[in-house]
């Protein structure tokens, strides 16, 4: 859409609303820990300037936001969903503590822990990791508000506002992968959220790097054979109308039996099976089991929004089968199938 288009700024407001339901769906997810990790080697320089937009975006124009790295940064092992959780928790609540405006800084440093090195003040090992601080020169918090922050449902936002989960979703995570978060603030001068990850051993340990930016990215096309099983019927109608406009032949099913007959009926290829794994009377798992006895060539990629153990038990962590977890993107979709197909 043209940047001067009359619609724009609404379709703007549309994809600005669906984010953020998305991003609470995750958030929620990740509280009741039935988010699905991805883990991948990450160096945060990167992965910071890869969101720096978005940080741009949320912190609007007052706020100036100022990037510190160590040359050389260490990676650590992290799911890229689950790191921008922290990010975007964190500079949102920066944001909201500067209405005047002010500077986020957000650093990313090599850490060497050694024995004797103020270690009392660290619930951990000593040894190498990287530090991950965001620093804001907002309101700041009484000693009583700082000792509450992580703690589930504690907001001092008024209703509607806040939801107090941010920063216990961030803790959780970060307890996670053995690191851990410290906060200090100080009334009218500022907060600085200190959070200590370890380095990943490098290579050999089977994980992927994370692949790097690739700038704009072109849609690619396809023209392959696409079982498409969904239960909800608007996920559905946005999926077919989205999939077939990039070029692929799509059958439709609205639950397991319904896939299993039109797959009899249609004689040609399917190429691919993308489909829901919770759904009544044939669980997605169960369906691609199926379908993959009849045809062997079938690549599946499942969506879903749980961490359901049949789908673990399946294998979606294993190379033959990808996932994604819902709210899906349309972006990530297309790349998905691309990659798979
Ligand atoms: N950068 C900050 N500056 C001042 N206060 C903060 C900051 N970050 C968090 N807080 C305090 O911690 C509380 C809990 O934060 P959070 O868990 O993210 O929940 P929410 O933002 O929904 O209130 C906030 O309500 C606020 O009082
Ligand atoms: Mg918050």
């Amino acid at each position: 859409m043209a940047s001067d288009d009359p619609l724009r700024e609404e379709i703007t407001l549309i994809q600005d609303a669906g984010a953020r339901a998305a991003s609470l769906v995750r958030q929620l997810l990740a509280f009741s820990r039935k988010q699905i990790v991805c883990h991948e080697r990450i160096n945060f320089r990167d992965a910071i300037l890869e969101i720096r937009k978005m940080l741009d975006r949320v912190l609007g124009e007052e706020i100036v936001l100022e990037l510190l790295f160590d040359e050389d940064l260490w990676p650590v092992v992290a799911d890229r969903v689950q790191f921008e959780q922290i990010f975007m928790n964190l500079v949102v609540n920066s944001r909201d503590a500067m209405l005047n405006g002010g500077t986020v800084t957000i650093e990313a440093r090599n850490s060497n822990l050694v024995p004797g090195n103020k270690l009392e003040h660290f619930p951990s090992m000593p040894g190498e990791y990287v530090l991950l601080r965001i620093s804001d020169t907002g309101s700041g918090m009484s000693r009583e508000t700082s000792e509450l922050v992580f703690e589930p449902f504690f907001t001092t936002k008024e209703v509607g506002k806040g939801t107090g989960l941010g920063l216990s979703t961030v803790y959780g995570i970060v307890k996670q992968y053995n690191g851990w978060i410290t906060v200090s603030s100080e009334l009218g001068v500022g907060t600085s959220f200190s959070m200590y990850f370890p380095k990943s051993e490098e290579k050999g340990d089977g994980l992927r790097d994370t692949p790097t930016e690739e700038g704009i990215s072109i849609i690619e096309t396809g023209s392959e054979t696409i079982l498409l099983v969904e239960d909800d019927i608007e996920v559905r109608k946005v999926l077919v109308k989205f999939l077939s406009r990039l070029g692929y032949k799509v059958l439709e099913a609205f639950d397991g039996g319904n896939a299993l007959t039109v797959s009899g009926e249609f004689h040609e290829t399917i190429h691919l099976l993308l489909t829901d794994v919770v759904m009544p009377n044939i669980h997605g798992s169960k369906l691609a089991e199926i379908l993959k006895e009849q045809r062997p060539d079938l690549k599946i990629v499942f969506m879903s929004g749980y961490t359901e153990e049949t789908i673990l038990r399946y294998g979606v962590l294993k190379a033959e089968v990808d996932f994604l977890q819902k709210p899906i993107g349309l972006m990530t979709l297309a790349k998905t199938i691309r990659a798979i197909l």
